[in-house]
């Protein structure tokens, strides 16, 4: 039997990646370095190493899971977002470098507040698997977030990624439509909820491969957003902060429903890396 070496492997790999992947070969890369245990660097200076029987099996399997349609981050079970690994499962989204926006802009605006103040409440709207919340609790020491989302699953996962990084004693997780109750009054809220519009979600390639209870906004991309807007005015501290992840398409409708909720607000409009429109801040009392 001929031998299964690493650069036969990354070949395979590669060539089924190809498809739907726009960095087949680094794809390839890192789903070995978890096969065969060792880093990236090692599988590229080690091409001829034989793969052992083990390995081999484990990458026959994942090919077939390419094959199937499963995103990389579900087969390694893992992802990084903001600089920290997170546990990942097909229950919840693939967290997106886009989304590292509303991290920033979050961790700015908190860092100021922070110093001038003892105690700050946050929440994050439709936590998936914590991401957005996690990485402001683990930033700001005298953070308190609440993190909340429809799904059960999702926020089990989230649980998960809490104690993996040390942030549950100030990040409550809990499952709820939106916004639970509360009686203080939060500084800051984040929310990447759904927002694709169901039409040009079924178009793309993410559809059924992730879970469609993370991503469809409904048939304008607006059936959570704009109820959260209409409930926010009773949650938000007086010169508190709003930021809602968008796609272009609904920027102004969004724009508007935003005036509308928050008439004396600042609103402005951020784009990502690729020039898209990405963020909504609505910054209250400026
Ligand atoms: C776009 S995903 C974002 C996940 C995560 N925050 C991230 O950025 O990777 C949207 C999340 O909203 C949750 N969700 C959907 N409807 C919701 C609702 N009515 N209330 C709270 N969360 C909801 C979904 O379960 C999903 O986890």
């Amino acid at each position: 039997m001929r031998a299964y070496t690493i650069q036969q492997a990354l070949i395979n790999l590669r060539e089924r990646f190809s498809p739907a992947s726009d960095s087949p070969e680094l794809d390839a890369q890192v789903l070995l370095t978890q096969i065969i245990k060792k880093t990236r660097t090692w599988i590229l200076a080690h091409t001829e190493y034989e793969l052992t029987s083990c390995e081999k099996e484990a990458c026959d399997h994942a090919i077939s899971k390419i094959e199937f349609g499963i995103p990389l981050p579900y087969i390694l079970g893992h992802w990084e977002f903001y600089g920290r690994e997170y546990l990942i499962t097909p229950d919840v989204l693939i967290p997106r470098p886009e989304t590292e926006l509303m991290v920033e802009k979050a961790l700015v605006w908190l860092k100021e507040y922070a110093s001038k103040a003892d105690d700050i409440l946050a929440a994050d709207i439709g936590c998936g698997s914590g991401c957005i919340g996690i990485s402001l609790a683990a930033e700001i020491p005298n953070l308190h977030i609440i993190s909340s989302d429809i799904s059960w699953a999702a926020v089990n996962v989230a649980l998960q990624n809490a104690a993996r990084h040390s942030v549950t004693s100030h990040l409550h997780i809990v499952q709820c439509d939106l916004i639970p109750p509360i009686n203080r009054p939060l500084q800051v809220i984040c929310a990447n909820l759904p927002y694709i519009p169901t039409s040009t979600l079924t178009r793309l390639d993410v559809y059924k491969k992730e879970p469609t209870l993370a991503l469809d906004g409904g048939m304008d991309g607006l059936y959570l957003i704009e109820p959260l807007l209409s409930i926010s005015p009773h949650f938000l501290a007086k010169r508190g902060l709003i930021l809602l992840e968008i796609e272009s398409t609904i920027t102004d409708k969004v724009t508007k429903l935003s005036h509308d909720a928050f008439p004396n607000a600042a609103i402005n409009v951020f784009q990502d890396l690729s020039g898209h429109d990405r963020l909504i801040a609505i910054q209250q009392g400026k």
